[in-house]
């Protein structure tokens, strides 16, 4: 099949095809890349014409600018939703992440900056991590009064162990690149320069290997973690009930007002 990917026009991420490589980047500058519903939307778009594309063999997946991968979801959007909203986000976040796990070709997160909350969901849900030396890693979600929402109480665990991703997730503190690397949140770290040319030379490699069997190698490493299904759905309603909670209307506003939030317990 052809390629039309580059032909699909997006608002929010630029794709681009070259070489049998899919380059996603997340478009939204100055808003650190926050991951509205649409730019979520047109990335799962993008991840999914490559599952029938024979023309395309790996992606990778960026943020625009030199200062944020991705800093979470847009925390201005999701601010005064429902429960059933929130729900509904966190259902359809979760979907976005297992089109990109669930991808047969390989997916590289190129984390150029802040990798926070919903961003940092999002580099966890690619199948390799590559960073450069100022990327800074977080689900600081707790300081919102919220908690993660795309499946990253599931699989930080998955990827630095419980222990650590617990500590991680109850205090909001942020990792730095040298420090993912060493608890395995990442697979390489690289001046921010050689980033994207760290990512081409993996995927290059895959490229001589057998399709049908990086598709299979995905496929049979997921469905270990699949077992954990009952993890996800747990998260998900727990992330939609935050969304009538008193401390995370406060926890939005504080942020959006760039004040410290005052959270009451409710
Ligand atoms: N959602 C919506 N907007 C966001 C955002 C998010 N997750 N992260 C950053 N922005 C916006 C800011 O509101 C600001 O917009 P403005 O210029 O209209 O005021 C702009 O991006 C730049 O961010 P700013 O906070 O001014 O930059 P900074 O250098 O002082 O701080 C961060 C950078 C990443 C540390 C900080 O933006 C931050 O903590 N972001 C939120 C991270 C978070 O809690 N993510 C989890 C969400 S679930």
């Amino acid at each position: 099949m052809e390629n039309t990917q580059t032909e699909t026009t997006y608002q929010n991420i630029l794709v681009e095809a070259k070489d049998q490589i899919l380059y996603i980047t997340i478009n939204r500058e100055d808003k650190m890349n926050a991951l509205n519903i649409l730019t979520l939307a047109e990335i799962k778009s993008a991840v999914l014409a490559v599952y029938q594309d024979s023309s395309i063999r790996g992606i990778i997946l960026t943020g625009k600018g030199t200062r944020a991968f991705a800093a979470g979801a847009d925390i201005a959007e999701f601010a005064n939703f429902t429960v059933e909203e929130g729900t509904r986000l966190s259902d359809e976040g979760h979907a976005v992440l297992r089109a990109i796990d669930n991808c047969p070709k390989p997916v590289i997160a190129a984390i150029n900056g802040f990798s926070l909350g919903g961003g940092n969901e999002l580099a966890m849900s690619a199948h390799i991590r590559v960073c450069s030396e100022k990327a800074k890693f977080g689900q600081p979600e707790v300081n919102l009064g919220v908690i993660p929402g795309y499946a990253g109480t599931q699989r930080l665990a998955q990827l630095i162990g419980k222990g650590r991703a617990l500590e991680y997730l109850l205090t909001g503190d942020m990792i730095d690149a040298q420090k993912a690397l060493q608890m395995g949140l990442v697979n390489h770290v690289v001046p921010a320069e050689e980033l994207i040319a760290k990512c081409e030379e993996i995927l290059n490699k895959i490229k001589t290997k057998a399709p049908l069997a990086i598709a299979s190698v995905i496929r049979c490493v997921n469905t270990f973690y699949e077992k954990k299904a009952d993890g996800n759905l747990t998260e998900i309603n727990e992330f939609g009930n935050f969304f009538g909670s008193e401390d995370f209307i406060e926890g939005t506003q504080a942020f959006l007002q760039k004040r410290p939030a005052n959270f009451k317990g409710n």
